[in-house]
């Protein structure tokens, strides 16, 4: 087991109308005016943000509406974000909604005190040495922003997805009411539990041994993730899975699952480029596609870890070498995948064709580099390939 700081302050706040006590939370971190960032429109229909601005007027504190977030969120809102920010003289960032609001609120929140473009920090220009506090209140177990610091944004031009991780930007607390998860579509109720899946698997394929705790941890968190997420697919309006399913989300990607370990992150920056080249295609839907494939690879060129999770998480007998092992567990994965969660199978479902894979390649080496060493499998342009071709 590696060294390891593991530090996650952020305050949930969990069950059903918690969102009544956002106006008290606000107050008790130090908002005076806040800034309420939402995207299309679904926490209008549904009354939450009625909800949440009766309770922030009841703890006297005024606040801003900045909608009209999309998902895969882009940088051209966090401008006019920061703008309005600093022309209302706002102190505290509040999104309602998933990770595209939140994260577009965290851009916004290191936007405001840096002189610069927010876009250095994204690309590595500048380092984050402040921010404005950030609170969410979550709408859509997915993303796991609410108890991560990261944020992820698109930049328009040359449609570049990045991501950014800053301890600044973990939010105070975040507000999370299962039952507000019940108005999702399907199919994003099912994105969700891709996401999370995947923010796992990024942390157990590892090449860092002797980490069995949290191994045991992310394997736990898997098999209680696909049993709710069945439940939850077919029955929509169960509390206790929703509740379940819900919780999962956040501790998929606070940091526990990775704890005394090296991580590896190669699916997603490989699924990034996906979404990136088309904001059309959902975020779980691309990691649906590109991690099967992934492991798939994997199962030939490092195969422990997918023999391992094939054993206990899917319950494949442990005979037969790793490689058969970690393909009988692909095979399981992608039944949940496709039979339960309806997900897409192939790049080409997504609208992608093998000339786009020049360019996901290109992309993704260069947003990560010619070669990254220090993953569970060393990425050079030819693996890279190898992975979005198996992914068509
Ligand atoms: O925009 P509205 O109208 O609110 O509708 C949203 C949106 O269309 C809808 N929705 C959300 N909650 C709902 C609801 N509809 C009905 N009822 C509800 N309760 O769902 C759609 C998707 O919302 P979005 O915020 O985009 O979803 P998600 O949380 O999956 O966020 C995806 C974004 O997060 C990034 C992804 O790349 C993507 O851009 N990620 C952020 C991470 C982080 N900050 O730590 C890590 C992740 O790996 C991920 O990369
Ligand atoms: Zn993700």
């Amino acid at each position: 087991m590696n060294n390891f700081t593991f530090f996650s302050p952020t305050k949930f706040v969990f069950g059903r109308g918690v969102e009544s006590r956002t106006g008290g939370l606000c107050k008790q971190f130090g908002g005076t005016k806040v800034l309420l960032v939402y995207g299309g429109g679904s926490v209008v229909k549904s009354g939450l943000l009625s909800r949440v601005e009766a309770s922030l007027t009841e703890a006297g504190i005024k606040y801003v509406e900045f909608g009209g977030i999309q998902p895969n969120p882009i940088d051209t809102k966090v401008y006019e974000g920061i703008e309005l920010v600093r022309k209302e003289g706002i102190d505290f960032i509040l999104p309602v909604g998933g990770g595209s609001a939140i994260d577009t609120a965290k851009a916004i929140a290191v936007g405001v005190p840096y002189n610069g473009d927010f876009w250095d920090f994204y690309v590595g220009k500048a380092k984050v040495t402040s921010a404005l506090p950030v609170a969410t209140v979550l709408t859509i177990p997915a993303a796991g922003s609410e108890g991560s610091g990261d944020s992820v944004i698109t930049k328009i031009d040359g449609m570049n997805k990045l991501g950014l991780g800053s301890e600044h930007m973990r939010p105070k607390f975040s507000i999370m009411n299962p039952e507000i998860t019940m108005t999702l579509p399907a199919n994003q109720t099912a994105y969700g539990i891709v996401d999370m899946m995947a923010h796992i698997f990024e942390r157990y394929f590892t090449n860092t041994r002797d980490v069995e705790v949290t191994d045991r941890v992310a394997e736990g968190l898997l098999i209680a993730i696909i049993n709710e997420a069945k439940k939850v697919m077919a029955d929509p309006m169960n509390y206790e899975a929703r509740a379940n399913i819900m919780w999962s989300g956040t501790i998929a990607h606070n940091g526990l699952c990775g704890v005394g370990r090296q991580e590896d992150w190669m699916t997603h920056c490989m699924e990034h480029e996906v979404s990136g080249l088309n904001d059309k295609v959902a975020h779980g839907a691309g990691l649906a596609v590109i991690f099967p494939a992934w492991m798939t690879f994997m199962a030939k060129h490092n195969p422990y870890k997918g023999a391992q999770l094939a054993e206990r998480v899917f319950g494949i007998e442990a005979k037969g070498t790793e490689e058969e092992r970690a393909l009988k567990g692909i095979e399981k994965l992608k039944e949940f995948f496709v039979g339960t969660l309806k997900m897409p199978k192939t790049l080409r479902e997504l609208g992608f064709e093998a000339k786009d894979i020049d360019e996901l390649v290109r992309k993704f080496h260069q947003n990560n580099g010619e070669t990254v060493e220090g993953v569970y499998y060393t990425m050079t342009k030819e693996v890279t390939r190898a992975i979005y071709e198996i992914a068509l």
